[in-house]
């Protein structure tokens, strides 16, 4: 494994980090047991990753819990509290109050039976949600952090519905934030301009999330993705093969796979910090794991997909 200071929080993470939600939330998306799901948080932690991210809403917390107990101090864990209600739309403006989020983040550390959090993220928030955010809710984390139960504030945007990243935009206008997440894949390269860079300037750390979703890890998702961008002429048909429209990640980038590609184009990304990984399967963390710690992909690849996908903003690869 290897290790990186992620920005202004000092924190010493691995490069590759576990994400407990996705559409597999450690195999709980997909019926296996609470006894696998540990057994998944274990096996990342064997393979040398100290980076946890969980929420509220994934209901994977009571597992990093259990699967951390004993290691407690060596695992730095990132979590998330919902902005809105119960039942309420998560785009909407009907958001939570200060004391709602008090009472949710007492919640989260008894399911992780801890007192602290390392980093505590408002999960979601949209374009519109974050005036309030600023005004409402950031005091009360800052007390949080006051009081010892959070060591860092930590924003995540709702990729799918702003995959040009508006919100965090926005947000790293502010000197509050000490870690954000957001969606990035050789896809979708925007975060690039729009996240990395202005996280750079405030030393702001900056995770990944959707390196690879269903669209890079499902051919026939990949190519009605394409297919779309082809019709929308954002992308020009004649520059892949259509049956094989990323076999240039093998044949010019020295990747295994599609999958492969994928996380080793993220992980070499200038000015990021943790690449997230969320899967149920022991095969797959392996290797993932392998493919983020892996070189970078072959400069004329990178080049490549610069020049292939370099304007698109309009999908996340959901
Ligand atoms: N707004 C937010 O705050 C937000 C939103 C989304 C995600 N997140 C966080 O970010 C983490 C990463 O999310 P993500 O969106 O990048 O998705 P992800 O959780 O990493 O999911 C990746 C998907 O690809 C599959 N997969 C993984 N490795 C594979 C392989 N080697 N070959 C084929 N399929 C593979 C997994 O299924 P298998 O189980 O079959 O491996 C999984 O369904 C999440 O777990 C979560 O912690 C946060």
């Amino acid at each position: 494994m290897e290790y990186l200071t992620l920005g202004r929080t000092g924190l010493n993470v691995s490069v590759a980090g576990l994400g407990c939600g996705g559409a597999s939330r450690l195999g709980q998306g997909y019926g296996e047991s609470h006894a696998h799901s540990v057994g998944i948080v274990k096996a990342a932690m064997d393979l040398g990753i100290n980076f946890i991210d969980t929420a509220a809403v994934y209901g994977t917390e009571p597992i990093v819990g259990e699967a951390v107990a004993g290691r407690r101090e060596d695992i730095v864990i990132s979590t998330k509290l919902p902005i809105v209600p119960p039942g309420a739309s998560a785009l909407g403006q009907d958001l939570i109050s200060g004391e709602d989020l008090a009472v949710s983040l007492e919640k989260s550390l008894t399911r992780l039976g801890s007192d602290y959090v390392d980093i505590l993220h408002l999960h979601g928030v949209v374009p519109a949600q974050y005036e309030y955010c600023l005004r409402e809710l950031v005091p009360v984390l800052q007390r949080f952090r006051d009081q010892g139960k959070i060591r860092f504030l930590g924003l995540t945007e709702r990729f799918i519905y702003d995959p040009q990243h508006a919100m965090l935009n926005r947000a790293l206008e502010d000197d509050v934030w000490d870690v954000v997440m957001t969606g990035f894949n050789l896809i979708n390269q925007s975060a690039r301009q729009r996240v990395f860079i202005p996280a750079g300037e405030k030393s702001v750390g900056a995770l990944i999330m959707f390196a690879v979703r269903r669209a890079l890890s499902n051919p026939e998702a990949l190519q009605a993705m394409l297919g779309e961008l082809v019709n929308e002429g954002l992308v020009d048909p004649n520059a892949f093969a259509a049956d094989d429209p990323l076999g240039f990640l093998r044949t010019l980038g020295g990747a295994e796979t599609v999958v492969d590609g994928a996380y080793r184009f993220c992980r070499h990304e200038a000015r990021t910090g943790v690449v997230l990984t969320g899967t149920g399967s022991a095969d797959h963390l392996r290797e993932n794991v392998a493919s983020i710690t892996s070189p970078a992909l072959a400069p004329d690849c990178v080049i490549r997909l610069e020049q292939l996908f370099g304007a698109i903003d309009s999908v996340s690869c959901n």
